[in-house]
């Protein structure tokens, strides 16, 4: 990120570059300044283009919010025998009669209108008439856009009486997950919450998948920056109020290895131990964390 972006270019008495009509000096005058010296010292800060105004943030906390709500649909419905393409026709429909558009479906190709990632399949699991069976752990991954804002979240479903061991992995990926969160506030680094993340999951034996991050999200699908969930404190961008992205990490009960699947999307563990996977979309706020897709 060039730093020049954030030396002064306008007066104190024009129109903020957000576009919240209020002046410069009333809005992100101080926070450029900052910037501006972070990134002369050679921090990583983020370009303007990644912070959202309060007409984007409004709307992709809306997108958040209906991809939660089809989560809490298919709570309701999932269990032993269900087909993974099931699933994904409920969250299909359930999405369009809301008036929105499952981002997954052609995105780069992928088939479908949500991933369903059960057991040692890590993420991008393709629905197919696969039937969840009693002990089975799987993830559903949703993504909504909704009048042209992603919103993006995933939860583990427990089916039937899974094990001990997969029961924890799906309980400690999840304290991941709100450890990463925890993490979040305004000139904190996206490499706290990586620390933490990996930290938390060594803890307790397990360990953190590397191909696969977090990511910046709401006008597009994949945005910058890409979050990573295992690596050192004070390393990687500064965190501003009204940054998006989604916190996602994959936990694996064996090696953090992952190879992918013929079909070109499903990653699974190289060792095909167990794998767990918690998502939400969060905002940086002026304090600290809103959790847009809880
Ligand atoms: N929802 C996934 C994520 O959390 C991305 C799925 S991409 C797809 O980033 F094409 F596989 F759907
Ligand atoms: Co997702
Ligand atoms: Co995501």
């Amino acid at each position: 990120m060039p730093a020049d972006e954030y030396e002064l270019s306008l007066a104190r008495n024009e129109p903020c570059w957000c576009g919240s009509g209020r002046k410069y000096k009333k809005c992100h005058l101080a926070q450029d300044e900052r910037l501006a010296e972070l990134a002369r010292a050679g921090y990583q800060v983020p370009p303007r283009k990644i912070i959202k105004n309060e007409t984007q943030i409004d709307g992709i906390r809306r997108s958040c919010q209906l991809s939660k709500e089809i989560l809490d649909m298919v709570d309701s419905r999932i269990g032993v025998g269900v087909e993974t393409q099931q699933i994904d026709q409920w969250v299909h429909e359930y999405t369009l009669s809301r008036g929105a558009i499952p981002a997954p479906l052609n995105y780069g190709g992928f088939p479908r209108s949500c991933c369903t990632s059960i057991n040692n399949v890590v993420c991008h699991g393709i629905p197919d008439q696969t039937r969840l069976r009693d002990g089975d752990i799987v993830n559903v991954d949703v993504t909504c856009i909704l009048d042209g804002y992603y919103g993006d979240v995933s939860r583990m479903y427990l089916i039937g009486d899974p094990s001990p061991l997969a029961r924890e992995l799906v309980r400690v990926a999840r304290e991941c997950l709100y450890k990463g969160i925890e993490q979040v506030r305004p000139f904190q680094r996206i490499g706290d919450i990586a620390y933490a993340i990996e930290q938390h999951a060594k803890r307790h034996g397990f360990s953190v998948v590397q191909e696969y991050g977090g990511h910046g999200i709401g006008l597009e699908f994949h945005e910058d920056p890409f979050v990573h969930h295992y690596g050192e404190k004070d390393t990687g961008m500064v965190l501003v109020p009204n940054m998006v992205f989604t916190i996602e990490p994959m936990i694996n009960a064996g090696s953090y290895e992952c190879k992918r699947l013929e079909d070109g999307w499903t990653a699974v563990t190289a060792d095909n131990s167990l794998s767990a996977q918690w998502e939400h979309t969060v905002r940086v706020t002026e304090v600290g964390v809103e959790i847009l897709s809880e």
